[in-house]
Protein backbone atom coordinates (compact mmCIF):
# COMPACT_ATOMS: atom_id res chain seq x y z
CA UNK A 1 0.00 0.00 0.00
CA UNK A 2 1.28 2.74 -1.02
CA UNK A 3 2.45 5.79 1.72
CA UNK A 4 -0.07 8.32 0.04
CA UNK A 5 -3.07 6.56 0.22
CA UNK A 6 -4.20 7.78 3.61
CA UNK A 7 -3.95 11.09 5.08
CA UNK A 8 -4.38 11.74 8.90
CA UNK A 9 -6.70 14.91 9.78
CA UNK A 10 -8.02 16.52 12.64
CA UNK A 11 -12.22 16.72 12.90
CA UNK A 12 -13.58 19.52 12.52
CA UNK A 13 -17.34 20.92 12.62
CA UNK A 14 -17.13 20.67 8.51
CA UNK A 15 -16.81 16.49 8.98
CA UNK A 16 -20.21 16.21 11.42
CA UNK A 17 -22.15 13.97 8.53
CA UNK A 18 -19.11 11.67 7.84
CA UNK A 19 -18.01 11.33 11.47
CA UNK A 20 -21.57 10.63 13.14
CA UNK A 21 -22.07 7.96 10.02
CA UNK A 22 -18.38 6.77 10.86
CA UNK A 23 -19.86 6.06 14.41
CA UNK A 24 -23.24 4.62 13.49
CA UNK A 25 -21.67 2.52 11.34
CA UNK A 26 -19.31 0.95 14.33
CA UNK A 27 -23.22 0.56 16.48
CA UNK A 28 -24.69 -1.04 13.48
CA UNK A 29 -21.84 -3.79 13.43
CA UNK A 30 -22.68 -4.20 17.20
CA UNK A 31 -19.21 -2.07 18.38
CA UNK A 32 -19.99 -0.39 21.48
CA UNK A 33 -16.69 1.56 21.49
CA UNK A 34 -15.34 4.21 18.87
CA UNK A 35 -11.74 3.00 19.55
CA UNK A 36 -8.98 5.84 19.17
CA UNK A 37 -11.76 9.02 18.84
CA UNK A 38 -11.79 10.30 21.83
CA UNK A 39 -14.64 8.23 23.64
CA UNK A 40 -16.97 9.65 20.61
CA UNK A 41 -19.09 6.15 21.38
CA UNK A 42 -19.78 8.47 25.23
CA UNK A 43 -21.03 11.85 23.49
CA UNK A 44 -24.85 12.04 22.96
CA UNK A 45 -23.54 15.78 21.12
CA UNK A 46 -20.89 16.02 17.99
CA UNK A 47 -20.35 19.49 18.98
CA UNK A 48 -19.56 18.94 22.64
CA UNK A 49 -17.32 15.58 21.84
CA UNK A 50 -15.16 17.78 19.02
CA UNK A 51 -15.16 20.94 21.88
CA UNK A 52 -13.35 18.04 24.25
CA UNK A 53 -10.86 16.60 21.46
CA UNK A 54 -9.93 20.45 20.56
CA UNK A 55 -9.58 21.01 24.46
CA UNK A 56 -7.46 17.90 24.83
CA UNK A 57 -5.67 19.04 21.84
CA UNK A 58 -4.29 21.84 23.76
CA UNK A 59 -3.94 20.05 27.25
CA UNK A 60 -6.42 17.66 29.01
CA UNK A 61 -6.73 19.24 32.08
CA UNK A 62 -7.91 15.29 33.77
CA UNK A 63 -4.45 14.25 33.21
CA UNK A 64 -2.11 17.32 32.08
CA UNK A 65 -1.09 15.78 28.92
CA UNK A 66 -2.11 16.69 25.26
CA UNK A 67 -3.50 14.43 23.00
CA UNK A 68 -3.94 14.62 19.18
CA UNK A 69 -6.94 13.01 17.51
CA UNK A 70 -6.89 12.29 13.85
CA UNK A 71 -8.96 10.65 11.02
CA UNK A 72 -7.73 8.78 8.45
CA UNK A 73 -9.03 9.46 5.35
CA UNK A 74 -8.75 8.04 1.89
CA UNK A 75 -6.88 10.09 -0.73
CA UNK A 76 -8.91 8.79 -3.51
CA UNK A 77 -12.17 9.32 -2.19
CA UNK A 78 -11.97 10.86 1.00
CA UNK A 79 -13.80 8.69 2.90
CA UNK A 80 -13.13 8.11 6.63
CA UNK A 81 -11.60 4.99 7.12
CA UNK A 82 -9.97 5.03 10.97
CA UNK A 83 -9.58 7.01 13.50
CA UNK A 84 -6.46 7.11 15.89
CA UNK A 85 -5.15 9.41 18.86
CA UNK A 86 -2.08 10.04 20.83
CA UNK A 87 -1.07 11.55 23.88
CA UNK A 88 2.28 13.48 23.62
CA UNK A 89 3.56 12.15 26.98
CA UNK A 90 2.73 9.54 29.08
CA UNK A 91 2.41 9.95 33.32
CA UNK A 92 1.69 7.07 35.43
CA UNK A 93 -1.72 7.28 35.47
CA UNK A 94 -1.73 7.29 31.69
CA UNK A 95 0.97 4.77 31.00
CA UNK A 96 -0.64 1.36 31.60
CA UNK A 97 -2.75 2.75 28.11
CA UNK A 98 0.09 3.62 26.63
CA UNK A 99 0.87 6.85 23.89
CA UNK A 100 -1.72 5.70 21.20
CA UNK A 101 -4.75 4.03 20.04
CA UNK A 102 -6.24 3.15 17.08
CA UNK A 103 -9.59 1.47 15.13
CA UNK A 104 -10.69 1.08 11.35
CA UNK A 105 -14.28 1.29 10.35
CA UNK A 106 -15.83 -2.06 10.69
CA UNK A 107 -16.16 -1.98 6.77
CA UNK A 108 -12.45 -0.98 5.83
CA UNK A 109 -10.78 -3.87 8.33
CA UNK A 110 -8.82 -6.39 6.82
CA UNK A 111 -7.08 -4.39 4.10
CA UNK A 112 -4.05 -2.92 5.17
CA UNK A 113 -5.05 0.30 6.36
CA UNK A 114 -4.80 -0.23 9.82
CA UNK A 115 -1.01 -0.34 9.78
CA UNK A 116 -0.99 2.14 6.71
CA UNK A 117 -2.40 4.57 9.45
CA UNK A 118 -0.61 3.66 12.46
CA UNK A 119 2.82 4.16 10.39
CA UNK A 120 0.89 7.85 9.78
CA UNK A 121 0.84 8.36 13.68
CA UNK A 122 4.32 7.60 14.11
CA UNK A 123 5.70 10.10 11.57
CA UNK A 124 3.22 12.54 13.80
CA UNK A 125 4.65 11.54 16.83
CA UNK A 126 8.25 11.76 15.62
CA UNK A 127 7.79 15.45 14.55
CA UNK A 128 6.68 15.86 17.76
CA UNK A 129 10.10 14.24 19.09
CA UNK A 130 9.18 11.53 20.65
CA UNK A 131 11.77 8.92 20.67
CA UNK A 132 9.64 6.02 21.62
CA UNK A 133 6.30 5.17 21.97
CA UNK A 134 3.70 2.55 23.50
CA UNK A 135 0.54 1.04 22.39
CA UNK A 136 -1.44 -0.93 24.59
CA UNK A 137 -3.65 -3.92 23.85
CA UNK A 138 -5.73 -7.03 24.74
CA UNK A 139 -3.88 -9.87 24.83
CA UNK A 140 -6.71 -11.48 22.74
CA UNK A 141 -6.64 -8.96 20.73
CA UNK A 142 -4.64 -10.65 18.08
CA UNK A 143 -6.03 -8.15 14.88
CA UNK A 144 -4.45 -4.66 17.70
CA UNK A 145 -1.33 -6.75 18.45
CA UNK A 146 -0.37 -7.43 14.78
CA UNK A 147 -0.83 -4.03 13.87
CA UNK A 148 1.55 -2.62 16.80
CA UNK A 149 4.05 -5.45 15.66
CA UNK A 150 3.29 -4.75 11.72
CA UNK A 151 4.82 -1.07 12.10
CA UNK A 152 8.12 -2.38 14.30
CA UNK A 153 6.09 -2.77 18.00
CA UNK A 154 8.50 -5.55 20.43
CA UNK A 155 6.64 -6.90 22.82
CA UNK A 156 7.72 -5.32 26.21
CA UNK A 157 5.14 -5.91 28.79
CA UNK A 158 2.19 -8.32 30.11
CA UNK A 159 -0.20 -7.72 32.81
CA UNK A 160 -3.38 -8.22 34.36
CA UNK A 161 -5.85 -5.32 34.79
CA UNK A 162 -9.44 -5.68 35.69
CA UNK A 163 -9.26 -9.54 35.05
CA UNK A 164 -8.08 -8.66 31.05
CA UNK A 165 -4.25 -9.55 30.45
CA UNK A 166 -3.08 -6.71 28.25
CA UNK A 167 0.30 -6.64 26.75
CA UNK A 168 2.11 -3.48 25.32
CA UNK A 169 4.17 -2.90 22.71
CA UNK A 170 7.17 0.00 22.30
CA UNK A 171 8.18 1.39 19.08
CA UNK A 172 11.36 3.04 18.61
CA UNK A 173 11.43 6.01 16.25
CA UNK A 174 14.36 6.97 14.68
C1 LIG B 1 -7.06 -3.45 15.19
C2 LIG B 1 -7.44 -2.78 13.88
C3 LIG B 1 -7.22 -1.27 14.02
C4 LIG B 1 -6.51 -3.30 12.77
O1 LIG B 1 -6.80 -2.60 11.57
P1 LIG B 1 -6.88 -3.37 10.17
O2 LIG B 1 -6.98 -2.37 9.10
O3 LIG B 1 -7.94 -4.39 10.26
O4 LIG B 1 -5.43 -4.08 10.17
P2 LIG B 1 -4.52 -4.38 8.90
O5 LIG B 1 -5.36 -4.86 7.77
O6 LIG B 1 -3.60 -3.24 8.67
O7 LIG B 1 -3.70 -5.63 9.45
C5 LIG B 1 -2.70 -5.45 10.43
C6 LIG B 1 -2.29 -6.81 10.94
O8 LIG B 1 -3.37 -7.38 11.67
C7 LIG B 1 -3.71 -8.65 11.13
N1 LIG B 1 -5.15 -8.77 11.25
C8 LIG B 1 -6.09 -7.96 10.70
N2 LIG B 1 -7.31 -8.39 11.05
C9 LIG B 1 -7.13 -9.47 11.82
C10 LIG B 1 -8.01 -10.33 12.51
N3 LIG B 1 -9.35 -10.14 12.45
N4 LIG B 1 -7.50 -11.34 13.25
C11 LIG B 1 -6.16 -11.52 13.32
N5 LIG B 1 -5.25 -10.71 12.72
C12 LIG B 1 -5.75 -9.70 11.96
C13 LIG B 1 -3.25 -8.59 9.70
O9 LIG B 1 -3.01 -9.89 9.18
C14 LIG B 1 -1.97 -7.79 9.82
O10 LIG B 1 -0.93 -8.62 10.31
P3 LIG B 1 0.39 -8.91 9.44
O11 LIG B 1 1.02 -7.55 9.24
O12 LIG B 1 1.19 -9.81 10.30
O13 LIG B 1 -0.12 -9.50 8.18
C15 LIG B 1 -8.91 -3.08 13.46
O14 LIG B 1 -9.08 -4.48 13.40
C16 LIG B 1 -9.94 -2.52 14.42
O15 LIG B 1 -10.38 -1.39 14.26
N6 LIG B 1 -10.37 -3.29 15.44
C17 LIG B 1 -11.35 -2.83 16.41
C18 LIG B 1 -10.82 -1.76 17.30
C19 LIG B 1 -9.61 -2.22 18.10
O16 LIG B 1 -9.54 -3.36 18.54
N7 LIG B 1 -8.67 -1.30 18.28
C20 LIG B 1 -7.46 -1.55 19.03
C21 LIG B 1 -7.71 -1.36 20.49
S1 LIG B 1 -6.17 -1.64 21.36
Amino acid sequence: MSTSELVLVRPTKAMEQEITEYKEEHFGAGDMQVHGSGGLAYFDSFDEWLKHIEAISEVNPETGVRTSTFFSGRVSDGKLIGCIKIHHSLTEQLRKGGHIAYGIRPSERGKGYGTKQLALCLDFARSIGLKQVIISCDKSNTASAATAKSCGGKLTDEFREGGVMKQHYRVDLK
